[in-house]
């Protein structure tokens, strides 16, 4: 069997194969399993990165049996799959599919699992690897841990195996509940068998981050408050709630994209080089730019954190309804549907450099960006000629959809006179690269297989995040701060178009 080099010291562009393993999945029955594991697995398995007796557990609550799930998970591989499923290689897959209908919290089962897991194990004729994936609401997480630990499934069995947790977020709701859920786990768990799992971090765009900061030699030089005015980060959806009014209702935009999704990315483009792309190294660096950010005090909550909700609108040339008529919404919510922030991380090289961050949904249009907008020419002899202000460089990494990169730069106008106008140098994946990309679930679930944590949350990361989102979400108690609106279909407020008009700047139109 191909088993994994080291996939650091290999670099980068090492394929990995996963190791014979078991992938037990608890709240198989949900949308997660149907939507993003399933069709991961069966096109890893497709590009030959799977072992041919990886096998699958679904455990859920509900009256299924291994053949209503099998013929669930077929279906689910048809309609989600990125490539039109091969049926023999599907059926392969769903011969080592099986399922285990039980409450999370029945210690019975438990043993059960271990028995399949045993039996398992020895009709593969695999190691006794186990990934434990936990895409249950968040709320089940401590007691899956608990029971595991009691049926002694949290002890990688000898010889070399691993047992691997595998939690999405959300990590807990605020700092407290971020921390206890964080102490219930490493009461069954070491870290080092935690993947905490942000599924942005496994987008091909954002792994190109460090890719694109750290392996050319151009930019780095330039990545600094010598250079940089300022960087917008935005991650807008056209979407509302698609069904989840009753949990986001209780999280809103800060908790759902800002504390996770929005901080790594921010994380990846203010950190230091790391010494090496061990997991560790990384992973060390992006904590040291969240502990660098000033934390926000009450007044810079008020001044420099906007909160705003949907009302009505019209997304894509449909109307929609306001946040409040929303099904599973509380009558006069307060959650906002839409966040922005002025953030400076405090450290030597993003000193006075503000980092504005944006997202929301049912906004103008999906779209995800990064963008580093550079400082004016010292010196605008260029306005002595009467034109109008230069406009100044800017690198502009696209997450989502339309994958790219885009420096924007100043030409002269073919013609006589000296007219300059801003044109772009354009990286398109659709253009450079053939064939679709891999979706983020593939990686990030053979990463997990591989035992790589490079891409996933560490406890201080989690930790950290909390704590620079804890006083706004402290302002925000009992709804003392209630939200702007903004119709759907728009930009988002105009306190948000206010907190960069302040500055003399303003978001990009995107
Ligand atoms: C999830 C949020 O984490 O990310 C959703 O819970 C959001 O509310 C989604 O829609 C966005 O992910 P993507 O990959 O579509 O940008």
């Amino acid at each position: 069997m191909a088993v994994a080099t080291n996939p650091l010291r290999a670099g980068l562009g090492a394929v990995r194969r996963a190791e014979p393993a078991t992938l037990v999945i608890f709240g198989a029955g949900g949308d997660l399993t149907r939507r993003k594991l399933f069709p991961a697995l069966y096109n890893l398995s497709a590009d030959g990165l799977l072992p041919p007796n990886l096998s699958v557990v679904g455990f859920s609550r509900g009256g299924q049996d291994d053949d209503a799930f099998r013929r669930d998970m077929r279906r689910a591989m048809g309609q989600f799959s990125r490539r039109t499923p091969d049926p023999d290689l599907m059926e392969r897959m769903l011969a080592r599919t099986g399922f285990i209908g039980a409450d999370f919290d029945d210690p019975s089962a438990y043993r059960q699992l271990a028995e399949r897991l045993d039996r398992i194990e020895k009709e593969a004729g695999a190691g006794k690897n186990r990934l434990f994936y936990l895409a249950t609401p968040p709320f089940a997480y401590p007691v899956i841990a608990k029971r595991l630990g009691e049926a002694g499934l949290n002890t990688p069995p000898a010889g070399g195996h691993f047992a691997r947790l595998v939690v999405e977020k959300p990590f807990g709701r605020d700092l407290d509940s971020a921390v206890s859920l964080n102490r219930d786990l490493h009461q069954v768990f070491d870290e080092n068998q935690i993947f905490r799992l942000d599924h942005y971090l496994g987008k091909e765009t954002v792994q190109n981050i460090l890719v694109f900061r750290f392996a050319n030699g151009i930019f780095e030089p330039l990545w600094n408050r010598q250079y940089v005015d300022h960087v917008q980060i935005t991650v807008a959806e056209a979407i509302g709630l698609e069904g989840r009014g009753g949990y986001y209702d209780r999280a809103g935009a800060i908790r759902d994209m800002m504390q996770n999704h929005l901080m790594q990315l921010l994380s990846l483009v203010a950190m230091e080089p790391p010494v090496s792309f061990d997991g560790n190294a990384v992973r060390d660096e992006k904590v040291k730019v969240l502990r660098a950010i000033h934390p926000f005090t009450p007044d810079q909550v008020a001044s420099d954190v906007v909160r705003a909700q949907y009302a009505a609108g019209v997304v894509d040339g449909q109307p929609v309804r306001g946040y409040l008529e929303e099904p599973d919404v509380a009558a006069d919510t307060a959650t906002e549907t839409f966040v922005a922030a002025k953030l400076s991380v405090d450290n030597w090289r993003w000193g006075d450099v503000p980092f504005y961050l944006r997202t929301g949904k049912r906004l103008a249009k999906r779209v995800s960006e990064i963008a580093i907008q550079f400082r004016r020419v010292p010196h605008r002899f260029f306005q002595a000629l009467d034109m109008p202000e230069i406009e100044p460089n800017v690198l502009a990494i696209r997450i989502q959809p339309d994958e790219g990169i885009s420096l924007k730069f100043g030409t002269k106008v073919p013609g006589p006179a000296v007219r300059i106008r801003g044109v772009h140098m354009d990286f398109q994946y659709g253009t450079a690269f053939e064939g679709a990309s891999p979706e983020a679930y593939e990686r990030l679930l053979l990463d997990c297989l591989t035992g790589d944590a490079t891409l996933f949350a560490r406890v201080d990361e989690v930790e950290s995040a909390w704590k620079l989102i804890n006083p706004i979400l402290d302002e925000w108690t009992e709804d003392r701060v209630r939200p702007a609106l903004y119709e759907a279909g728009s930009w988002g407020p105009e306190a948000a178009m206010a907190l960069l008009e302040r500055d003399h700047r303003r978001w990009r139109r995107l």
